[in-house]
């Protein structure tokens, strides 16, 4: 099969655990970009892409890349793609995009410029053309602008990859499935020991270790925008569906989510069952502080709140402290790996970081912090003595 160009989007700090994922998946001429990767692919990789990746948010095809100085050039370029080999005047479509240029300043207009250009084209010729459908189109165009260097791809995803599917309901502050897979990954667990997320909220984290560990296509809970393209080849696409579904594999540890709240318990459960792992996945009502469960040992990957509000940041900090002397405590022996946006706070806890990694959630900047909880190290010892 023919190979082109394949653009899979991520977040900040994530693209070289994107670039392995690729890698595995048999991409070649791998590229790490900023928030990005790019390799070349066939269309088997992209649909796999898709079906695979965990860290990417978007998986994109280039069609078309030219150089733009204003919204008129812009304009006339798109206008000479002929758009007909990609979508139909019946079709809806959709259009973002970005730009980091001095002579574009607004994303929003530049999507519009580029949509105007699409739709006239079809206009002019069959006195027609596809209506806009921002939520749910048929077709869905990225036009991104870099100083002036325009490039258009058809977004083969649709939806953000980080919308699996599984989580219908959830709590305030859900991770998107992405940011949980891609700490887990980043946190190195290796599947041998127990994966304990002690303030799971809507079960995101548990839910996306269980995937990993079971090995389970992340994308098959949902549909991608490349099933409505002109050229979808459905054979390949149930091929390789049945391909990695049959990869597939059991798992014996324990997956486990604590919340101290009953309601995330409830939604943490309804999760995992539209995901089909309810079987596996443990969840249970336990406040972190007070509460002794069975299961300490493993690998801990937490999401505690983070104290938006300014009036809650002393709370935060008394919090965060108390955590750390739980973890201390309770569950020596483990390694936990601590995700927050309340970088003041994570200094309370008490503990040297032994990594620390800048991540985002959303526009909030964090830190992803491992804490290594030593049974019998120095600092253990001499806490057990002063207690
Ligand atoms: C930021 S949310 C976690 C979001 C989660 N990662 C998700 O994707 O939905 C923090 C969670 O910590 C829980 N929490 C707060 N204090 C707790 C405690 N003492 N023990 C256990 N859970 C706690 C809250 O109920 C909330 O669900």
């Amino acid at each position: 099969m023919e190979k082109f160009e394949i653009i899979a989007k991520t977040l900040f700090g994530f693209e070289e655990i994107l670039a392995l994922e690729l890698e595995m998946l048999g991409a070649t001429d791998i590229e790490l970009l900023t928030r990005a990767v790019r390799y070349k692919g066939d269309t088997a990789l992209l649909y796999r892409s898709n079906l695979m990746l965990r860290t990417a948010i978007k998986v994109l095809k280039p069609i078309a890349t030219f150089t733009v100085h204003n919204d008129k050039q812009l304009y006339e370029k798109v206008r000479t793609i002929n758009w007909e080999d990609y979508l139909m005047p019946i079709d809806t479509l959709a259009v973002d995009g970005i730009t980091h240029s001095n002579y574009f300043n607004h994303s929003k207009f530049v999507a519009l410029k580029t949509k105007d250009a699409i739709v006239d084209q079809f206009r002019d010729k069959y006195g027609k053309r596809p209506s806009v459908n921002v939520e749910d189109p048929d077709v869905r165009i990225s036009v991104h602008i870099a100083d002036t260097t325009c490039t258009i791809s058809l977004d083969s995803s649709g939806k953000s990859l980080g919308k699996r599917g599984y989580k219908t309901s959830q709590v305030y502050a859900p991770l998107s499935e992405v940011l949980a897979a891609g700490i887990i990954m980043l946190s190195g667990w290796d599947r041998d020991t127990d994966f304990i997320d002690p303030m799971c909220g809507s079960g995101t984290i548990p839910i996306e270790a269980a995937l990993i560990a079971r090995n389970i296509p992340p994308g098959c809970f949902r549909e991608f925008t490349f099933e409505n393209w002109n050229d979808f080849d459905e054979n390949l696409w149930e091929n390789i569906l049945e391909e990695e579904k049959s990869k597939i594999v059991d798992f014996d540890g324990n997956i486990v989510g604590y919340d101290v709240d009953p309601r995330a318990i409830e939604i943490s459960r309804a999760n995992a069952e539209r995901a089909d792992l309810d079987d596996m996945l443990i969840f249970q009502k336990n406040n972190f502080m007070t509460g002794e469960p069975e299961i300490k040992q493993g690998h801990i990957v937490m999401n505690p709140p983070y104290g938006e509000r300014l009036e809650e940041d002393n709370d935060m900090l008394e919090f965060y402290g108390e955590m750390g002397t739980k973890l201390k405590h309770y569950y020596e022996g483990s390694d936990a790996w601590i995700l927050s946006a309340n970088l003041r706070a994570l200094k309370f806890v008490g503990l040297r970081p032994s990594r620390k990694i800048k991540l985002f959630n959303g526009p909030l900047e964090c830190r992803l912090q491992k804490f290594e909880l030593y049974r019998g190290s120095k600092k253990f010892k001499k806490m057990e003595k002063d207690l």
